[in-house]
């Protein structure tokens, strides 16, 4: 079973907390849970479901995820709009990455509508609520069949 991990950046360790009206109600925890119940369906093993929220702490799981895993699912949050070194770390892993957004970021503030990671996302999905994580496990199970 092709092995992959799932990485949330900053402030993502509040879901459920952090203005639910944008995010929802579901807890982080929540997420884990529907991804690791979902992903045997899928035929994917979940090497690690992690959450950072520092930029050096998530460029270092991505570089570890180099050689370990086939695929990942990542929502970088705010480092998504500012951090070319979360861009750098992904374009050296040879995996396929899929980038989620559980807010629709293109219907936000404008700095949100740019995103460093989409240039190396191999698909991007925003605005589904935290089912865009199951959305992302199903779109990498297909690229990696
Ligand atoms: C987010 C959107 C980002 O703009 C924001 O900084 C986040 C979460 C989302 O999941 O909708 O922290 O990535």
């Amino acid at each position: 079973m092709p092995v992959i991990h799932i990485l949330n950046g900053p402030n993502l360790n509040l879901l459920g907390q952090r203005q639910p009206e944008i995010y929802g109600h579901q807890t982080l925890a929540d997420v884990e849970a529907a991804c690791r119940a979902l992903a045997p369906e899928l035929g994917l093993e979940i090497g690690s479901f992690a959450q950072e929220n520092g930029e050096g702490a998530l460029v270092e799981r991505i570089q570890a995820a180099r050689g370990a895993a086939r695929g990942m699912v990542i929502n970088p949050a705010a480092y998504s709009h500012t951090s070319v070194a979360v861009l750098d770390a992904l374009n050296l892993f040879e995996g396929k990455v899929i980038e989620v957004h559980i807010s629709n970021i293109h219907r936000r503030e404008t700095f949100r509508h740019h995103s460093f990671v989409s240039s190396r996302a191999d698909g991007v999905i925003a605005g589904c609520g935290t089912h865009g994580y199951q959305l992302a496990l199903r779109q990498l199970a297909l690229l990696l069949a």
